[in-house]
């Protein structure tokens, strides 16, 4: 068939690239995030009329202004700790609490009674912490995480099933839950599997909302089946966009077979990962033995992708897009560690030189959110785009700090 092609990245416009080189000179490392992709991801999510109830993974990206952005094209939140809990209550305050969803792991009780005490939806995913902490949920309606037994994704250390994993109650423990439950007045109201992140194929999600309506017939008292994110993106320029289409035209097929459920999804990447660039500077281009590196400011604690997962961003030279002499070169960071490597054998102007500006693509998804500051490199500042206003800028943790502390 025919092959669909990623489309053309919101950097490439001229006045975008324009307002990119004049960010940099704000200080590097820093991420930008383009509101207006964000919108249409929304939007074409919203457009499928399977899911009735969508929630926004904010792990993903935590920016005030991208969860208000979500929150005003209809999106809930999903949280996994009480400071993502308190970073929405305080940015997004007049969120409906049945609008946010806690599914932390290995939570301490303390995390749970929080999220309780406020309303929002409260994921369990064993059977220990009903055991233990029974008063605490005493007459509650609950939402279950189970583990249908595999998992999948883009990385092993992205997948999040089966027995090797640490999420979800196995099957086989059901009945021992809902029993339990059952005694302590505990309401299953929700039924939750998420199974990896970057998951390639449509159908992934037409099987899990399958068993999952299965299980939900078993239980009874379910009233929404949420079955997870990991919805990819095209970060090569070869990856076919994901089919939304058919993912929802399937998951309207499994509908029909259950009716009388709230079909809900909770996807982070697919969201904002393409709305965010980070942007760097060029610190030294160094031949070694026959391999030319580029390093740059932003190292593996910018943006730890590569480093954990081998993942992929392109790399361009934003201050040489007219230079099309092309050279190939190892891009790396300042880090003092070997997996601090952005990319091998990259194509990129030949003259590329110390203050160039290099932007890494797609990097609005678990960039930012998993940075830090290792070898005390000062954390990215970040700015917002939207359309074709100013620029807001957020600073970072200023690098003084990171030394005084
Ligand atoms: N729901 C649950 C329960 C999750 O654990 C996750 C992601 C999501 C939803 C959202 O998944 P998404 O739609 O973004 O794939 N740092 C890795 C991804 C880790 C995902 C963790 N859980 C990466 O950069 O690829």
């Amino acid at each position: 068939g025919q092959v669909r092609r990623r489309e053309t990245p919101w950097w490439h416009a001229p006045e975008q690239r324009e307002q990119l080189l004049a960010l940099a000179q704000a200080g590097t490392p820093h991420y930008a995030y383009h509101l207006p992709t964000v919108r249409a991801r929304a939007r074409a999510l919203a457009a499928i009329s399977a899911i009735d109830r969508r929630f926004y993974a904010i792990k993903a990206n935590s920016h005030p202004h991208i969860l208000r952005t979500l929150v005003e094209e209809g999106f809930g939140l999903e949280c996994v700790s009480q400071a993502e809990l308190e970073r929405v209550l305080r940015e997004v305050p007049a969120l409906a609490m049945d609008d946010i969803l806690f599914t932390p792991s290995f939570a301490p009780r303390s995390e749970y009674a929080f999220a309780l005490d406020r309303g929002v939806n409260v994921t369990l995913d064993n059977v220990e912490a009903l055991q233990r902490w029974g008063e605490l949920f005493q007459g509650r309606a609950i939402w279950l995480r189970v583990d249908l037994g595999r998992g999948d994704g883009h990385h092993e250390k992205v997948n999040t099933g089966g027995k090797a994993s640490k999420f979800g109650l196995p099957l086989a423990r059901l009945p021992e839950f809902v029993n339990l439950a059952q005694r302590l007045q505990v309401r299953i109201v929700g039924l939750h599997a998420h199974l990896g992140s970057g998951v390639e194929t449509p159908q992934h999600w037409r099987q899990v909302c399958d068993e999952l309506g299965g299980i939900a017939e078993q239980i009874g008292s379910i009233e929404t089946i949420d079955i997870g994110g990991g919805l990819p993106i095209p970060y090569t320029a070869d990856d076919e966009p994901f089919d939304l289409e058919a993912w929802g035209a399937g998951l309207e097929e499994i509908k029909a077979a259950y009716p009388g459920y709230q079909l809900a999804i909770e996807p982070g990447r697919f969201l904002v990962a393409e709305s965010g660039v980070l942007l760097s500077r060029v610190t030294q281009v160094v031949d070694k033995q026959g391999i030319r590196r580029v390093g740059t400011d932003a190292g593996m604690n910018a943006l730890m992708r590569p480093a954990l997962y081998d993942a992929w961003h392109d790399v361009a030279n934003l201050s040489r897009l007219a230079d099309h002499q092309q050279d190939y070169f190892d891009v790396v960071g300042p880090i003092c560690e070997s997996s601090d490597v952005f990319g091998k054998r990259r194509p990129l102007p030949a003259a590329t030189s110390e203050g160039d500006v290099l932007l890494f693509a797609d990097a609005g998804a678990y960039g930012f959110s998993m940075a830090n500051q290792y070898n005390l490199r000062a954390l990215p500042v970040e700015a917002i785009i939207d359309g074709g206003g100013q620029a807001e800028v957020r600073a970072g943790v200023a690098q003084a700090d990171v030394v005084a502390r």
